[in-house]
C-alpha cells in the first residue's frame, strides 16, 4: 500500500490486517511521523519505479492499493506543478514499476472531485470528468493512464471515487492530523475545542434550502472496507474502472454544524464568510454501483463521524 501513513492509508492498513491481509506500506515520510504502523513500512518515493520495483519483488505483492498522493485544492490551484508531478509521475512510476515486476491489481484512490460541479444529482459514475482544480485533473489524469495501462499492459484496477472522508476510530485510537486538516470536519472540531476562532462558514447564498454548500461525508471505517472489497473486486474482474465511494446522502454546512452540536452537547461557534473558490454548490453520490458491483454501502452515519472526530480532538488529536 502507498501512502500508508496517510490518514486514509492508516485505517485501510488496519483493516486489511483485521481481514488477515500481509501488508506491505510505503510512505515518503518517515515512520515517526505519528505512531507506527502494526506492518513493514518503507519510506520511499513512489515515483521511483527501481525501488518500488524491488519493494514488491521482495513482499511478493499480489495487489497494489495507491492512496498516495497531494490531496490540496487550494495549494494545488497556487501551484499546480508539483501536486501534477507528484500525483502523476507517482502513478506512473509505480506502474512501470508493477509492469516490471509483473503485478497486475491495483485499487487506486480517486476523488469525486473528479466531477466538477455535476449536472444531475445524485452523480453516478458515467457522469462526464469534468474537473475544476487541478487535484481533480490528477486524479482523472491518472483513471485514464489506467485504462491504458489496462489496454496494454494488462494491469486490472479499480480506482475509488471518495466523496468527503471524515472522522476517527470507533476505538478513538486513530484520526486526521489536526495540524494538517483543511477539511471541514476536523476545522469543526477545532472550533468547539476552542484551538481556533469560530468555524468559518464559506458562502450562504448557495442555490441550495438552507443557503450553504452540500457535501457526502463518508465515515473513514466505511472507506476502508470499501477498499477490502475493492480487492476482492480486482482479483476476479479484468480492466479498468470507478465506483463511489460516499452515503448517497448530502448534508449542508449548516446541518454539519448542527449534527456537530448535537453529538458534543455544544454549539459551534462560527461565523459567515464569503464562499471559496471553486466550490460547487452541492455533491452527493449516486451509490448504486457500489452496492451492486462492490456489495458495499456505507454503515456509519453523521452522527458516528461527528462523535468520533470529537472524541479524537479529545484525546489531544496526535498526528496521524
Ligand atoms: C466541505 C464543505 C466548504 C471548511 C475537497 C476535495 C475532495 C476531497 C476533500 C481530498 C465545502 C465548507 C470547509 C471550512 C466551510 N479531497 N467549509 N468552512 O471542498 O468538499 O472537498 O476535500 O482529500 O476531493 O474536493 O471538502 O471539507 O474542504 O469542504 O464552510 O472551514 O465545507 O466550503 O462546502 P470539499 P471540504
Amino acid at each position: 500500500m502507498t501512502g500508508g501513513l496517510g490518514y486514509i492509508g492508516r485505517f485501510c492498513v488496519r483493516s486489511l490486517r483485521d481481514a488477515g491481509w500481509d501488508v506491505v506500506a510505503v510512505d515518503r515520510r518517515p515512520p515517526e511521523a505519528g505512531p507506527a504502523l502494526e506492518t513493514p513500512t518503507i519510506t520511499a518515493d513512489v515515483a521511483d519505479s527501481d525501488r518500488i520495483e524491488a519493494v514488491l519483488r521482495a513482499h511478493h505483492v499480489d495487489v497494489v492499493l495507491h492512496l498516495a498522493g497531494d490531496k490540496s485544492v487550494a495549494e494545488s490551484m497556487t501551484r499546480p506543478g508539483p501536486l501534477l508531478r507528484n500525483n502523476v509521475g507517482g502513478a506512473l512510476g509505480l506502474l512501470e514499476a508493477m509492469v516490471a515486476a509483473g503485478v497486475k491489481r491495483l485499487v487506486f484512490s480517486s476523488s469525486a472531485a473528479v466531477y466538477g460541479t455535476p449536472e444531475r444529482l445524485p452523480i453516478d459514475e458515467a457522469a462526464p470528468l469534468r474537473p475544476e482544480n487541478p487535484y481533480g485533473a490528477s486524479k482523472a489524469m491518472i483513471e485514464d493512464t489506467l485504462r491504458w495501462y489496462a489496454a496494454c499492459h494488462q494491469v486490472d484496477s479499480l480506482s475509488l471515487r471518495y466523496f468527503n472522508a471524515a472522522g476517527a476510530a470507533t476505538d478513538g485510537s486513530l484520526g486526521e492530523d489536526p495540524g494538517r486538516a483543511v477539511n471541514l470536519v476536523p476545522r469543526v472540531m477545532d472550533a468547539l475545542a476552542g484551538r481556533s476562532g469560530p468555524l468559518q462558514v464559506f458562502g450562504t447564498d448557495f442555490p441550495t434550502p438552507d443557503g450553504t454548500a452540500i457535501r457526502d461525508y463518508v465515515h473513514v471505517e466505511d472507506i476502508a472496507a470499501g477498499h477490502l472489497r475493492a480487492i476482492e473486486h480486482v482479483l476476479r474482474t479484468r480492466g479498468a474502472d470507478a465506483i463511489n465511494i460516499g452515503t448517497g446522502r448530502g448534508w449542508s454546512v449548516r446541518e454539519v454544524l448542527a449534527a456537530a452540536g448535537a453529538a458534543t452537547g455544544r454549539p459551534v461557534p462560527f461565523e459567515e464568510a464569503p464562499r471559496r473558490r471553486g466550490d460547487p454548490a452541492a455533491v452527493w453520490a449516486d451509490t448504486a454501483k457500489a452496492v451492486q458491483v462492490l456489495g458495499w454501502s456505507a454503515a456509519r452515519s453523521l452522527d458516528d463521524i461527528m462523535r468520533t472526530a470529537w472524541e479524537w480532538e479529545m484525546r489531544g488529536a496526535r498526528p496521524a
